[in-house]
Order: C-alpha cells, then structure tokens, then sequence
C-alpha cells in the first residue's frame, strides 16, 4: 500500500508545538520545484556546486585506502563514531585555522575545540538552539544567508540587520544607534552572525577593520554577546585568499563567546555533507554538543574518514586547486555575458566577485524583484531562474536585489541563461 499523500478523513489532526505551527515551507524548495516542473528551464537559483568537478577520483582513493586498511582498522569507518566527530579530522581542521589565522595556539590545544557536524548548516542551527529564545533578537549582515534568515523565522527568533552606508560596509555609529534604540525597547540582542567572506548572497567579504567595528560598537554597550562568524566560502577564492583574519584572532572580539563555523561540502563535495564548528567557549560548545547528542549523536563517520583521508594526502588542497579556476571561468563566463548584453547600461549594477558562488545584481530603480513580482514571473516564462534578493535581508527587505549562482551550470548555459535574462532586462 502506498503511503497516503496527506492525512486521511479517519485520522485525528496532530497538535503541533509552537515550532510547528511556526514552520513553512523553504522558499528554496519552491524556487527548485518551479526549476525541476519548466523543462528547459536554466536555474541560476540553487546554491549548488559544480558536478563536472566533484571529485569522483579522490573519493576513490579515500576509498581504496579504507579497505585496504579495513581487517586493521576493524572497519571502523562503517560503525558509528562519536558524538563530537574524528579527533584525526578534527586536529587537521583546527590546523588549518590556525595557519589561515596565524593564531599562536597549538592545533592541539585548538582541536577540543572543534565538532563536526551535518553540514555546517546544523552547526548553525545547534547555535541559535542553545542561544535564544522566542522573541530575543540576532543581529545579522546585511544581506544576509536567507536560509539562516528562515531558520530564524522557524524559531520565532527575530533577526535585525548590522546597518551599512552606501557602498555596502558596516555602519558602527548606525549601529550604535540600532543597539540604543533596540534596549530602549527592551528587546534583548542574544548574538550576532556575518557571513565574511565572498558572503552568499552579495560575495562581499569583510574586512578586519568592519569585523572590529561591530566588536567595539557592542562593547561600549557592554554586549558581549556571542559571535557566529560563518566562513562557508573562505577557500573557494579564485585566485588570492581573503586577507581579514576570523573573530579567533582578532583582539577586539577577545571577550565575547566565539563560533566558527565553516563546510567542506562546497570546497570538496556537497553530498558528503560534513561541516564543523569551532567555538573555544567550553559552556557554549557543551551544551551544542548536547543538543546534536540529541539530533543525531554524532555526524556520518564514513563521509568524515573519507575528508580525514582527503585532506591527510592533500587531495583535498589539490580538489580546491582544481576548484577555483573552474569557477573562476563560470563566474567570467556569466558576469561577462551579462555585461555583453548591455545591462550595465540599463542601470544594472553588480561588483566582479573574487570568490564564492554567487553574483549580485541591483536592479534599476524602481524595478521589483520580488518573487510575485512581474520581473520574477517574467523570467520564470523565458526560462531562467533567480533568487530574488528580498529573502535575503532580515528587516527592511529591499526587492531591487537579485542573487545569481554561478556554481551549477556549465558556460554555455550561463552564457545562454544572461542571455535569457537580459532579454527580459530589456523589456522592463
Ligand atoms: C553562507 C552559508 N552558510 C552555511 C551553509 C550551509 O552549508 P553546508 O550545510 O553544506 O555546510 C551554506 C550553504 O549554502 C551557506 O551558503
């Protein structure tokens, strides 16, 4: 018998918790639904990586390694592993902190400090778990991860935005202003969250100048909040790494709890889904440790021995060599077409990234671009897909913004979907 799509007549309606009846549908899974439903419809929405280059060859390796050391190793990477992830893969990772950061920490005293999870996505949601409650507020980059955004809206937590002037850059006297009027109105800031570098959506990056800017604006309030630096895309630059240090190592951010959390879905494979948080708080890190206890007791060890091989023989350096040319040329091959077809002079504007995933339109003035809006459906009808940038933002939204992946296509269908999209551009 097939499972019935909804519940029948017969069937008492479930009370839900607070939570579930706060629950909605992602607005991603509409956005790929409308993808998957228009045939011949070119997606630049989804925030996928690039097939041709996930690396089919290094999984192998990894693989061949494992059996080879199978009887040894009592095939280990088959049972389950432990709440906190693989010590081996852990210790590699805080290295790798500790060299981009140049922290004077030994990897070895930093490796405790690190928890793999389900993507970093649940390290992200473990956070905001343990942090807050209905009602309490996060403050959130400007624009921000809009599946974070909707995570917040799941939890009835309230997110407000970190203001920025006019070219983009963090705003610390509007911000100083924001946190005066948010305590004259008692709400409560619990924590503050940035995506830093070639951030999804607007590929900006923060520099450390910005990042110190929120730290001393919060600490004249003595709002020594907690911190959530998400650095999903900081090693999927194309040519030359971000310079800005992480909240670890910069002196400003000293006494506030700190989280970082970062993936090595993007940078290696997607479907291996493995990320991690570091947080050197013990209390803090304890009790998201508790809570994933409670998710899932621990992440996949497979796909974890499979990454503790990668990056242990370098195949993971040599799979983010490969990477970065490639998106390199689709970002060209995008940003390119969509100059060529004469948008710039339309009013369109959009900075060249220099890493990431992502390009990030500003449509002329007045021009919504909104999901029910006649520019979206538009479009949807000429076969190309976007993600409108009003998700993006945790108040005010603005809808004159556009969020456009790179990261799927091949060049001659980003070619041909600028080409799809521009056309319509032209008739608004
Ligand atoms: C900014 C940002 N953070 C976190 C994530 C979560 O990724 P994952 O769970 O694959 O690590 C994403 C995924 O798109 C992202 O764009």
């Amino acid at each position: 018998m097939s499972a019935p799509a909804s519940r029948n007549h017969s069937e008492h309606a479930a009370l839900f918790s607070q939570l579930g009846e706060r629950s909605a549908a992602p607005t991603i899974a509409r956005l790929m639904a409308m993808a998957l439903e228009t045939p011949g419809m070119l997606s630049l929405a989804a925030g996928f990586t690039d097939n041709a280059t996930l690396p089919v060859d290094f999984v192998d390796d990894a693989w061949r390694a494992m059996r080879a050391n199978a009887a040894a190793a009592n095939n280990e990477f088959f049972q389950y592993g432990t709440n906190q992830g693989r010590p081996a893969l852990r210790r590699m990772l805080a290295e790798r902190i500790v060299r981009a950061d140049r922290l004077e920490t030994e990897p070895d005293a930093l490796e405790p400090c690190v928890f793999m999870t389900n993507g970093s996505q649940q390290a992200l949601y473990l956070a905001m778990q343990v942090l807050c409650d209905p009602g309490d507020v996060v403050l959130v980059d400007r624009p921000s991860y809009f599946v974070f955004l909707e995570m917040l809206r799941g939890l009835g937590i309230e997110a407000r935005s970190l203001p920025v002037d006019a070219n983009h850059r963090i705003d610390a006297p509007a911000l100083g202003r924001l946190l005066d009027a948010l305590a004259a109105q008692g709400k409560r800031v619990k924590a503050v969250y940035f995506v830093s570098y070639f951030c999804n959506p607007s590929a900006r990056s923060l520099d450390e100048a910005e990042k110190n800017s929120i730290a001393t604006t919060l600490a004249a309030r003595g709002l020594f909040v907690p911190v959530i630096e998400d650095a999903a895309y900081r090693e999927l630059y194309f040519e030359k790494e971000w310079p800005a240090r992480s909240v670890f190592a910069l002196p400003a951010w000293e006494a506030f709890p700190k989280l970082y959390t970062a993936t090595l879905t993007k940078p290696f494979a997607t479907g291996l889904k493995v990320g991690y948080g570091i947080c050197a708080s013990e209390d803090w890190r304890k009790k998201m440790l508790h809570v994933k206890g409670h998710h899932d007791f621990g992440s996949a060890n497979f796909n974890q021995a499979v990454l503790e091989h990668a990056i242990a023989t370098g195949n993971y350096e040599k799979q983010l060599a490969r990477l970065r040319p490639a998106y390199h040329a689709k970002m060209r091959a995008l940003h390119d077409a969509l100059a060529e077809a004469g948008l710039r002079g339309r009013g369109w504007k959009w900075d060249e990234p220099s890493g990431g995933l992502y390009l990030w339109l500003e449509a002329p003035r007045g021009l919504d671009t909104g999901m029910e809006s006649a520019f979206c459906r538009a479009c949807v009808e000429a076969g190309v897909l976007y993600v409108p940038g009003d998700l993006c933002f945790g108040d005010a939204p603005d809808r004159k913004f556009i969020r456009l992946s790179f990261g799927v296509l091949g060049a001659p269908d980003l070619r041909e979907a600028a080409r799809r999209f521009a056309s319509v551009a032209a008739r608004f």
